[in-house]
């Protein structure tokens, strides 16, 4: 669609130290440089682990790499007696340009609950930051609720306090299709894409609706990115697993609709 840059996103998870995320970004960039392929149609971002940023940062930095960057979570506050976390500010010093919130797997292990989502949306915005914000059922809301009551909810409740210009992705992730190698169908992935672009227009209006960049995630491949990729309110994709495979997360960034 037009004005709407279509955006890969590796999430890497708990996956590869700073050393394999070295040998896999060089090789990465080696492989998208590949010169019989064109990229100005396609924007690619990875999402490695807190401990990798720095080490993607200075490769992406010293090579002048066309690969965006993120955190997988963002802390809530700026700073202070928060053991563990991370804030926006530290991620913005690594240039991160994303961070992921409110990936199912974090709203589930670690009890986010939609207001510290909400929280971190604002944090990540305050930073400058983009938010991926990630929306998704399960397998039992899907059969209680249907297709996008849930998904557009967990929306609805993030965008309190985002302002109607702000840049945020939002990333549809159906939870019984991650990692499940059971991907939506196509038709099922556009209908919720579709009410999540109807929500994003009803709360920040018609220029943030005709904008935002809304992602498909859960078991994509490169067998199937084509089909998502054609429909006109999937803009791109969140992959998981199939991130970790350079040849595949490749030939995923190089899908032909
Ligand atoms: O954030 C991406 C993820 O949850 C999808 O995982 O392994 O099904 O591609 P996967």
């Amino acid at each position: 669609p037009v004005g709407r840059l279509p955006l890969i996103a590796g999430n890497w998870k708990l996956n590869l130290d700073h050393l394999q995320a070295i040998a896999f970004v060089q090789k990465l960039a080696w492989s998208l440089k590949d010169a019989s392929h064109s990229y100005s149609d396609v924007e690619v971002a990875i999402f490695p682990p807190f401990t990798d940023l720095r080490s993607v940062q200075t490769l992406v930095s010293a090579d002048k790499l066309e690969l965006a960057y993120g955190a997988q979570d963002v802390s809530a506050h700026d700073s202070g007696a928060y053991t563990g976390e991370i804030s926006g500010a530290f991620l913005a010093k690594l240039d991160c340009a994303y961070v992921i919130i409110g990936h199912s797997e974090r709203r589930t292990l670690h009890n986010e609950t939609d207001e510290v989502v909400a929280t971190k949306v604002s944090a990540a915005l305050k930073h400058g930051l983009v938010p991926v914000l990630c929306v998704g059922e399960t397998a039992e809301d899907l059969e209680k609720f249907g297709p996008s009551a849930v998904p557009v909810a967990q929306l609805k409740a993030a965008l309190a306090g985002v302002p109607a210009t702000a840049n945020i992705v939002v990333a549809y992730e159906p939870v019984w299709a991650i990692g499940s190698g059971k991907a939506a169908t196509p038709e099922q992935a556009e209908a919720v894409c579709a009410a999540l672009r109807a929500e994003l227009n009803t709360t920040l209006g018609a220029d943030a609706a005709a904008a935002t960049r809304i992602l498909y995630g859960g078991s994509v491949k490169a067998a199937n990115i084509a089909s998502f990729m054609r429909e006109p309110n999937v803009d791109g994709a969140l992959v998981g697993g199939a991130s970790l495979d350079l040849d595949e997360f490749s030939a995923i960034v190089r899908y032909k609709k």
